[in-house]
């Protein structure tokens, strides 16, 4: 057999876990045996996801560390090791570096992606881990756990507009090798996943929407659609169970790259 890391009986703590991509890898997790802490913002579909799948809802705000460190708190008390820290958190904003206006990018707008979803990640990738590292090793690799982090692919080619969201997720692609280097000592293995359009309610609800992700399905290769949040989910748990996938980029985008606009 091969040597894979264990989810059953563990515990897991997702921030963003609410909603999308976060709530996919909620459910994915708690159905392979793990306690899961619902790490969001959102406390109405946070506490019912929570419910639903027997984990644990802790109110969470990335980007102020007192926050996380509650929220980690919690999921160290669950009962069961925590192995699996996941950063799903996360928010967009379009704006351009110097706006059709002549105005050039608003300082405030940019400070506020960069610290949910540069600092919200770093904030829940080093007290999560801190936490992991306390516990026993889970197998003679002297493994304990696995960070996930997601980025996008706008992290790698940001589209007009996307100064601040492509600068934010161009530092959390940034930390990989460097955190998973650091982590190692601590058996802690670190990879990051660059969704391309997954299908969440990031692009919001309604005629508008729909009409929306239709465009964005155009540059796809293979297969011609949005991705799903159970693929990402998939995606996850394929990168914890396999042992040997560590400090890696991974495109999550069906083959598309994107174009200026
Ligand atoms: N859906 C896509 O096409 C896509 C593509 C590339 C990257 N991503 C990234 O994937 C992640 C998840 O996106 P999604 O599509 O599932 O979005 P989503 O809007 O469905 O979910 C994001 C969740 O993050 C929570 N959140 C926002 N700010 C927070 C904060 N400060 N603290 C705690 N929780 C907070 C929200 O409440 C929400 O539940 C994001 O980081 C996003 O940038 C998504």
């Amino acid at each position: 057999m091969l040597p894979a890391m264990e989810i059953n009986g563990t515990a897991a703590i997702v921030s963003g876990g609410a909603s999308g991509l976060g709530a996919a890898t909620v459910r994915a997790l708690a159905a392979a045996g793990a306690k899961v802490t619902v790490a969001d913002l959102n406390e109405q579909l946070g506490q019912a996801l929570a419910d639903e799948v027997g984990g644990i809802f802790a109110r969470t705000d990335v980007s102020d560390a007192d926050s996380v460190r509650a929220a980690v708190d919690t999921a160290a008390a669950a009962g069961q090791p925590l192995r699996f820290v996941i950063s799903c958190a996360g928010i967009g904003w379009a704006q351009r570096t110097v706006g059709r206006d002549g105005q050039p990018h608003d300082r405030a707008a940019f400070g506020k992606v960069i610290d949910v979803n540069l600092i919200g990640t770093f904030n829940l990738m080093s007290i999560g881990a801190a936490a992991v590292a306390r516990t026993e090793p889970a197998d003679a690799d002297g493994a304990r756990g696995v960070v996930i982090n997601t980025a996008s692919i706008a992290g790698l080619e940001g589209q007009t507009g996307q100064l601040a969201y492509s600068a934010s997720k161009g530092g959390i692609i940034g930390m990989t090798v460097p955190a998973a280097r650091d982590l190692a000592a601590i058996g802690v293995r670190v990879n990051t996943i660059c969704p391309g359009i997954i299908d969440t309610p990031i692009y919001g609800a309604g005629p508008a929407s729909e009409e929306f992700k239709a465009k964005l399905v155009a540059p796809v290769v293979f297969p011609k659609r949005l991705g799903t949040a159970a693929e990402f989910a998939q995606l996850v748990r394929a990168l914890i169970e396999n042992d040997y996938m560590n400090a890696e980029i991974i495109r999550f985008d069906g083959g598309i790259r994107f174009q200026p606009k």
